[in-house]
């Protein structure tokens, strides 16, 4: 039985954990699921953001949920003990390098979106994410009296590996990749935009490869997303433009992930813990819900039960459109929609 390690987090994170847990069970009835207190949640169990237990726990699993963490009650701690800290070190843990946002604006769904309708149709771009990397993770870093500073770094090889999982998605979709960088300014960027160019030349010709500098991307993200199949970027470039990319079909509570490596897959939404709403029973579950789709996919092999669920949870953003969406069903709503929608 596959097991599933699941971490509800802080804020709306066990809200929509729980609807994406009981979509699971739904179609997939032999998982096993152990639940741990993790980031805030986990610094008041333990003391720990990511204790020595949950780590332990996590590195048996087969697949791990992730609801969200962090929140303002927690921000005035010491930075290891942040709920942020936590997550990091997750990642590192598991070695999930790759990470995956699908940014789609499904048939029918043009109507969520702000773009005019002909801009929103067919909308289909996977970010793919370096998350181990970058400013995130580069030493020297630090706050010295009136100074601080952090390190964007990259190796060659941290580059072609991402690079290849960019390079093995696009083979599967429309067969381009576009690598965004800053490469007019940074070395790190001058590096990466090297890198990828020798893997494609070497390896993969038969993709498209192009590189665009990570402002005007920002532009045409949102002008032109029907230009985009597969982008390629560092850690902190792809955390801001997946989130700006929120925007094209309609909110952040629709954006799913999934974090590979070499062993078990992190499965999580894109958005916060989003304090401002939590506790209220109106979160949008369908990124979480759409993450739970993803691990069934890429960590389970059951590609069938998650074309399942992507396409009930479609039919309930039709039928039940939640708050931030412009509708008015609560998380409970939602969930039922798609429970039946499933059949
Ligand atoms: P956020 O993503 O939590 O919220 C941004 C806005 O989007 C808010 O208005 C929120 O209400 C809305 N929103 C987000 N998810 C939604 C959903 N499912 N349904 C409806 N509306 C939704 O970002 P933030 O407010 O900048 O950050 C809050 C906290 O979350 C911070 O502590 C931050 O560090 C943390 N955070 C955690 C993760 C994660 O766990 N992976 C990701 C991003 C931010
Ligand atoms: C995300 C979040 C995290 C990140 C934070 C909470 C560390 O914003 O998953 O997108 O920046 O990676
Ligand atoms: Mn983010």
């Amino acid at each position: 039985m596959p097991q599933i390690v699941v971490l509800p987090g802080d804020g709306i994170g066990p809200e929509v954990t729980r609807a994406a847990i009981e979509v699971l069970q739904k179609v997939s009835s032999d998982l096993e699921f152990s639940e741990y207190a993790f980031g805030g949640a986990g610094f008041e169990k333990y003391g720990d953001p990511f204790a020595p237990e949950v780590e332990a726990a996590v590195l048996g699993a087969d697949a791990v949920l992730l609801g969200a963490i962090g929140g303002p009650q927690f921000e005035g701690l010491p930075k290891p003990q942040r709920p942020e800290a936590g997550l990091l070190r997750l990642r590192k843990a598991m070695g999930v390098y790759a990470n995956l946002r699908p940014v789609k604006v499904f048939p029918g769904l043009e109507h969520l979106s702000p773009l005019r309708p002909e801009k929103a149709a067919g909308v289909d771009i996977l970010f793919v994410r370096e998350l181990l990397g970058g400013l995130y993770f580069g030493q020297p870093r630090a706050w010295e009296g009136d100074m601080a500073y952090n390190t964007m770094r990259y190796t060659t090889p941290e580059v072609q590996r991402i690079s290849k999982v960019a390079f093995e998605a696009a083979r599967g979709r429309r067969n381009r990749v576009t690598s965004v960088d800053k490469a007019n300014v940074l070395e790190v960027s001058e590096l990466w935009r090297k890198t990828a160019q020798d893997l494609h030349d070497s390896s993969y010709p038969d993709v498209t490869l192009n590189h665009e500098l990570v402002d005007s991307a920002a532009m045409l993200i949102v002008s032109d997303p029907s230009r985009y199949d597969v982008i390629l970027t560092e850690n902190l470039f792809g955390d801001i433009l997946s989130d700006l990319s929120a925007v094209l079909p309609g909110s952040l509570g629709l954006l799913p992930s999934a974090s590979l490596g070499d062993g078990a897959g992190l499965y999580e939404p894109i958005h916060g813990s989003a304090p401002d709403i939590a506790g209220k029973g109106i979160a949008n579950p369908a990124a979480a819900i759409l993450s739970a789709a993803m691990l069934l996919r890429h960590s389970l092999g059951r590609e069938n039960e998650a074309a399942r669920v992507e396409s009930a949870v479609s039919l309930a953003l039709k039928s039940h459109p939640t708050r931030d969406l412009g509708g008015t069903a609560g998380t409970q709503e939602f969930l039922d929609a798609v429970l039946e929608h499933l059949g």
